[in-house]
């Protein structure tokens, strides 16, 4: 049977360490961090997020702004509230939460955000930083798989990890981050042949494509380290990851599971990266 890796438990570990540092800057320097929080429209996922990005927030001692617009909002309005939390120094990191609704450009809305404060790590400098290995934000949920990771002892170094999904938030970063790890990296997708056959290669799996229990427990290396990304809601209102966890658990050596695994670290790691935006702005980091 695996271990369980319990992100809940990880993250709000994280949390605690991270409260202290707030505490310390404005001991130090007199400076709260803040993040802006944009929500357009009523999606009730994003609602849910929202609320819990902002709970946290407030249990570490960060100031949050909530933007709550109406799903009608232009995207020359939303331009312009970017172009505001961009210039507010109370503001260290902005948070515009997707999806938006279809009458505004999400890459639009993403490449307005200043790159000093994309504490989503969504802006294409940061995602080319990432890239090349320079300094920048790295978006959240696959920071938030990398410290899962770390902190379960398991070395990416020489490994073989195959990860399911290609998304700008998830497949690709996490490869990337994989990668400067040292690890051997595949990264599979809707087209790619015999999916159960390269995953059963994998020394790690992360699983990144929003479909419920698609990972068979069968796909599974035995002694492998599976991290479920994934978060669906089914027909009766439950939730469920990617992977089939009881049947993955007979042969992984750790799995995350979904409720409960990334997913409280993907907002671990957004108030880590505002701190760190907080703590630039006066010259500590
Ligand atoms: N929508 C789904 N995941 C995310 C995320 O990590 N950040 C934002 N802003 N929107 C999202």
């Amino acid at each position: 049977m695996a271990r369980i890796i319990d992100g809940k438990k990880i993250a709000l570990s994280i949390r605690q360490e991270l409260k202290n540092d707030v505490a310390e800057l404005e001991q130090q320097k007199q400076v709260v961090p803040g993040l802006a929080v944009v929500l357009v429209g009523l999606d009730p996922a994003s609602q849910v997020y929202v609320r819990m990005k902002k709970k946290a927030c407030a249990e570490v001692g960060i100031t949050s702004f909530s933007h709550e617009l109406s799903s009608e909002t232009s995207e020359v309005e939303l331009l312009k509230l970017i172009d505001q939390l961009n210039q507010d120094p109370m503001v260290h990191g902005i948070l515009v939460q997707l999806p938006l609704p279809s009458q505004i450009d999400e890459s639009k809305i993403i490449e307005a955000i200043s790159p000093a404060k994309d504490v989503d790590g969504f802006h294409p400098y940061s995602a080319g930083q990432l890239m090349t290995g320079g300094p920048g934000f790295w978006p959240c949920t696959p920071w938030g798989v990398m410290e899962l990771l770390r902190v379960e002892g398991v070395d990416p170094k020489g490994k073989s990890a195959v990860v399911i999904g290609r998304s700008n938030i998830v497949g690709k970063p996490v490869a990337m981050m994989l990668l400067a790890a040292h690890a051997t990296v595949t990264i599979c997708h809707s087209r790619t042949p015999d999916l159960a056959a390269v995953v059963r290669q994998a020394d790690i799996v992360v699983a990144a494509v929003g479909r419920p229990r698609m990972v068979k427990g069968d796909w599974i290396k035995e002694g492998a380290t599976v991290i479920d990304v994934g978060t669906n809601r089914l027909d009766d209102g439950s939730l469920c990851g990617d992977v089939d966890f009881v049947a993955a658990s007979e042969r992984a050596a750790a799995i995350s599971p979904s409720p409960g695994g990334v997913g409280p670290m993907t907002i671990a790691m957004l108030v880590k990266n505002t701190i760190v935006s907080a703590k630039k702005s006066c010259g500590l980091a």
